[in-house]
């Protein structure tokens, strides 16, 4: 809980907690984690994107990766990401106290990216352990029109040999990733602890409304081409209540953004998540299509760019079996409408989560809160889920 609290400190604005990839922030976060790893009995590297890679060492050749990512959203909370890690590092350290070694080695990853709050584009850090970044990806700009090719260089990696993050080992035993649980279920079972069944699907995209900007005081209101009227009323559809689905605009930019002039353009995100992936694709398109009529009907141009589409993936019912022997009778399994590193994890070998439980559900949000003993509870669980796989 300390360490979430040290990690909190390292942050591009001050009074909040903001640390986007490849900053000055996400390196002071480094420096402190990479010490608690070597502290653990590990040895750290780190690769081109930028993730953590920390070694414990076991008797034989298996391997088992642990891990969740250490960026966060724009005034974030202090345990989304960085908890799993330090849950990890925790339960490497108790084996380091004990002096022993299990059959497999450990790897702790700290991913440097998962919520894409700089370039947009999302889990930089385990899709490049997936082998899944792009030149595409490369070629994506901050706000300040730096490439991720530049900011992957400034940080000290090698965007040209981003192939060689590529995990070319064996397949390892498996991922399994702490995180809180980001929503209210756990809390209203009053159990500390549950083992993830699936993480849902979801897709991103940008959008542009494009009209004419012109003086507030002058255009009739029936000649403007207000390209912020169109994107609100985008807005109040996105807003549609449906079991299971989830859409939101979360970022919106209004140019020129003057009190005095017709907003000219609009550029804003779209996100939308479902644990059935039919549900979200149908949604996807009906969203589109109301966009692209609204800009119709307002004289308003649309252009829709997709960002990213992940389909709903399950946890692993192995290492899902494991976990909620680690924690007996109360187990149970709840779903993600996070998304998680595991997503693309899950391409290289079979994934587990455990949530742990956080006040009201609150996250991506300052208040975001967990108690001692939750945290306490799911270090044991993974002690004792890394004891019933070494049994094995
Ligand atoms: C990550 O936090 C996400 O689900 O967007
Ligand atoms: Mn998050
Ligand atoms: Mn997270």
């Amino acid at each position: 809980m300390q360490r979430c609290d040290v990690l909190a400190s390292c942050t591009e604005e001050p009074g909040a907690i903001t640390r986007p990839f490849a900053t000055d922030s996400l390196q002071r976060a480094q420096d402190h984690v990479r010490g608690w790893m070597e502290e653990a009995g590990m040895t750290v590297t780190r690769d081109n994107i930028g993730n953590l890679r920390a070694r414990y060492p076991g008797t034989g050749d298996a391997l088992l990766l642990l891990g969740s990512h250490l960026d966060s959203v724009r005034d974030a909370g202090r345990y989304d990401g960085p908890l799993g890690v330090m849950v990890a590092i925790a339960a490497v350290q108790q084996l380091h106290d004990a002096g022993r070694r299990l059959p497999f080695a450990i790897e702790v990853l700290a991913f440097a990216d998962e919520e894409g709050l700089r370039f947009g584009a999302t889990y930089l850090g385990s899709r490049s352990v997936a082998g899944r970044l792009g030149d595409d990806d490369l070629r994506r700009t901050d706000a300040g029109g730096l490439t991720m090719a530049d900011a992957i260089s400034a940080f000290g990696g090698d965007p040209a040999r981003i192939g060689d993050d590529r995990w070319r080992d064996d397949r390892p035993l498996g991922y399994v990733e702490v995180h809180i649980e980001q929503g209210p279920v756990l809390e209203q079972l009053g159990l500390p602890v549950g083992v993830v069944s699936a993480i849902n699907g979801q897709s991103r995209y940008d959008l542009t409304f494009t009209g004419v900007a012109g003086h507030a005081g002058t255009v009739p209101m029936e000649q403007r081409r207000d390209a912020l009227v169109a994107a609100a009323l985008f807005v109040t559809v996105v807003d549609h209540h449906e079991p299971g689905l989830v859409s939101t605009v979360g970022k919106l930019s209004v140019r020129p953004g003057a009190a005095n002039v017709i907003p000219g353009e609009v550029s804003l995100t779209l996100d939308v998540r479902s644990p059935r992936d039919e549900q979200r694709a149908e949604w996807c398109a009906k969203f589109l299509g109301v966009a692209e009529e609204i800009g119709r009907r307002r004289n308003v141009g649309v252009t829709i760019a997709p960002i990213s589409e992940r389909a709903a993936v399950p946890c692993s019912p192995r290492m899902t079996a494991l976990l909620k022997q680690a924690i007996g009778e109360t187990a149970v399994e709840v779903p993600s409408g996070a998304g998680h590193d595991g997503v693309y994890m899950s391409e290289l070998t079979d994934i587990g989560m455990l949530f742990v439980r956080c006040k009201g559900g609150i996250s991506h949000n300052p208040a975001e809160s967990v108690e001692t003993t939750d945290v306490a509870m799911a270090i044991d669980v993974l002690g004792r889920f890394l004891e019933l796989l070494a049994q094995e």
